[in-house]
């Protein structure tokens, strides 16, 4: 029988409580446990001034959240990414990824992600999803773990003359 993928919703989430709970649901599980993240650490994290999350819910269950802060030079950071565990491999991840990305490329031609080293889980879906490495930060959250940053671009912040627009849209992600 052919595999149908779950119905998943993604709408914004703002609620002070869900937010909460999506953190203690992140602080349970890798990579934030093996970090040593709080689910107190977590929360304050995803509702940071300036951040947006979104949410994706399948049957009106919780499924994944993604946070996205749009400030500062690197607007467009995608601070968290989680799928709840029983959701994951069912492309849940892929589908609060690609609208996360959504949003950002309105108004920014970067998205830029951290990934722990140690998930390797995590950097095959990054990579499979267009994500290259741009830099490694050596002990960056944790002394022992490095943190990999990653970015998929549409071209330059500063766009000049018709051969950076056609490069621009060569680079457009499918
Ligand atoms: C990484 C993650 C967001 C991917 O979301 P997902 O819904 O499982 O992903 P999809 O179903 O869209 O795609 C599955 C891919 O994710 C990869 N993956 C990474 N971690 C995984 C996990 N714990 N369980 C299942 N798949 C995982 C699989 O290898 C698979 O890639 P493949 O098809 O190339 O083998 C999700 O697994 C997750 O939340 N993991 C724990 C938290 C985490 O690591 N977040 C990223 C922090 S930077």
């Amino acid at each position: 029988m052919n595999y149908v993928p779950p119905a998943v919703k993604i709408t914004r989430l703002r609620s002070a409580p869900r937010l909460r709970a999506a953190a203690r649901l992140m602080a349970a599980c890798d990579p934030w446990k093996k970090l040593g993240l709080t689910a107190e650490r977590c929360a304050k994290t995803i509702q940071a001034p300036f951040n947006e999350n979104y949410q994706a819910t399948v049957r009106s269950h919780f499924a994944g959240l993604a946070t996205i802060a749009m400030h500062g030079t690197f607007r467009g950071y995608i601070q968290a990414l989680f799928v709840a565990e029983g959701f994951r491999g069912t492309g849940v991840g892929e589908r609060l990824l690609r609208a996360a990305e959504a949003r950002i490329f309105r108004s920014s031609p970067n998205v830029f992600l951290c990934v722990s080293s140690f998930n390797k889980g995590a950097i095959r879906f990054y990579k499979r999803m267009g994500y290259r490495k741009a830099g490694l930060l050596k002990d960056f959250v944790k002394a022992g773990h490095d943190e990999i940053l990653m970015r998929k671009t549409r071209g330059p912040l500063i766009r000049t003359g018709r051969g950076t627009k056609a490069a621009a849209r060569r680079a457009r992600p499918v």
